[in-house]
């Protein structure tokens, strides 16, 4: 349907004028610039039967009325002819491509807060002569528990604390059963190192998750002692924390370990004089450790009578959050870009 009825005045091409204009540019591909052609150049177009009309005009309107259509039809006519469309199809970005301009950026992403935690955690441990080792996810009740030392009525093995997938089957609630699979495959002295995710039957807040990163530690060999544990962990808090670092072991007890140990650093936020991320106690509390149990040596056929060693085993999630001061652990499980960007 034509619009005719509206350009009968010589003011009203004015408003054609720009209509036209408008239209032009806004032509994409061949499709959009034949419908205008077929909308006013065309045999029925809104030109033709404008021109139509013009002849039941008085001679006085014939002349401004008609000699200004014309003169629209034209100039539309040359600039459609002009195809200004095509400069910017294909083929001609390449005669408006400007070297000068600058590039899009490209946006990076980042390591996350964990991943780049337990990087730099392993690599101390790897430039001290430890090597990595891996265990699966999924455990049994054998690797997670019976061969370190749990006995059968241990609380650790209530429902509350393990996901268990079958009676015998469980998701590894700790890194530890990986010690087990690496003594059982090689021989002393062993030096090894083993991160995971761990996963616990727990309720999730600000301060615990059910499930987290550990990296355990495992060291046997001959005349294997405390004091090399000891060592080993001052070594690796200072490497980690700051050369000021200093470690306080606290009696603790794991059936897998005897002695059983804790180990604090002293607060690397407040030095010690006591802050709210130590509690005012001016110490932080980031690793189980001690001497493996005689047992456990055994059932995994290492012979207890000629060999010692040392195990401990950290929380990755505990230490990055009391590294980058954050409040909330469950952040780093959202994935929210704001939180992530930080790091
Ligand atoms: N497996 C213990 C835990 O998850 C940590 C630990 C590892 C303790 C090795 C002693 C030796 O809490």
């Amino acid at each position: 349907m034509n619009d005719e009825g509206h350009y009968t005045t010589t003011q009203s091409l004015d408003q054609l004028e720009q209509e036209i204009a408008g239209a032009i540019q806004a032509i994409k591909n061949d499709d959009s610039a034949e419908a205008f052609r077929i909308k006013y150049l065309g045999k029925k177009g809104l030109f033709r039967s404008l021109l139509k009309s013009v002849k039941d005009l008085s001679l006085e309107e014939r002349k401004t009325y008609g000699g200004k259509l014309n003169a629209l039809r034209n100039s539309t006519e040359e600039r459609f002819g002009a195809k200004p469309w095509e400069e910017s199809m294909e083929g001609g970005e390449e005669e408006c491509f400007d070297p000068t301009l600058p590039a899009w950026p490209i946006p990076k992403g980042s390591i996350h807060p964990l991943t780049k935690t337990r990087n730099e955690i392993v690599d101390i441990l790897v430039g001290m002569g430890f090597e990595l080792a891996y265990g699966p996810d999924v455990e049994t009740d054998y690797y997670n528990f019976e061969a370190l030392n749990f006995p059968k009525h241990h609380p650790a093995r209530d429902m509350q604390d393990t996901f268990f997938v079958s009676a015998d089957v469980l998701l590894r609630t700790h890194t530890s059963p990986v010690q087990v699979r690496v003594m059982e495959n090689q021989k002393p002295p062993i030096r090894s190192i083993m991160p995971g995710t761990v996963y616990r039957n727990e309720e999730i807040s600000a301060r615990s998750n059910c499930q987290f990163g550990q990296i355990e530690g495992l060291y046997i060999d001959e005349n294997v002692s405390l004091a090399d544990l000891k060592g080993t962990l001052l070594s690796f808090s200072r490497q980690f924390f700051g050369e000021d670092t200093d470690i306080k072991i606290r009696p603790s007890f794991f059936p897998f370990t005897e002695p059983s140990l804790e180990v604090d650093v002293r607060c690397f936020i407040c030095k010690g004089s006591g802050c709210s991320v130590c509690k005012q106690s001016g110490w932080l509390e980031v690793l189980g450790a001690g001497m493996v149990h005689p047992n456990v040596l055994a059932s995994s056929g290492i012979d207890n009578e000629k060999y010692t060693g040392f195990a401990f085993g950290m929380g990755i999630d505990r230490i990055a959050l009391l590294r980058y001061g954050i409040n909330d652990i469950r952040l780093f499980y959202e994935n929210d870009t704001r939180f992530l960007r930080q790091f």
